[in-house]
């Protein structure tokens, strides 16, 4: 079992948000950064019994866009997904519902 904190946080917000409720599972773990344009999402893959810590900030009560294609170049493979949304208290409106969508066509 390996856990990985995924996130997209241009800010450092949600990243501190994250490093909270990861340290709760363990010290060590792969940080994917979703922000990181040159990276190859593509080539990432999870194996079932692994858990992704995967927290995004709340943009117009949304995933931002950029964060969503990035997650859809995955591959989940049936892994654990702990979902975090961070946002800045007006209202994060459907941005669990999609970031939940967008993980459950991943795997
Ligand atoms: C373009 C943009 C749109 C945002 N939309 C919302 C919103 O709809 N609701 C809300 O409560 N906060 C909103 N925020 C605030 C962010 O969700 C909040 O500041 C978050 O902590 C930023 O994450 P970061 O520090 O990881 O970059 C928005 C921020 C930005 C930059």
């Amino acid at each position: 079992m390996a856990v990985f904190e995924i996130t997209f946080s241009p800010t450092g917000g949600t990243k501190k948000v994250s490093g909270i409720i990861a340290d709760v599972f363990c010290k060590e773990r792969t940080y994917i950064d979703l922000v990181k344009r040159d990276a190859d999402f593509s080539g990432i893959s999870f194996q079932e019994e692994d858990y992704c810590i995967v927290a995004v900030p709340s943009y117009g009560g949304r995933v931002p866009d950029i964060a969503v294609s990035r997650l859809r170049q995955m591959k989940g493979n049936k892994a654990r997904a702990i979902l975090v949304v961070v946002y800045g208290n007006r209202a994060y409106d459907d941005t669990f519902g999609e970031l939940r969508d967008v993980l459950t066509e991943a795997v």
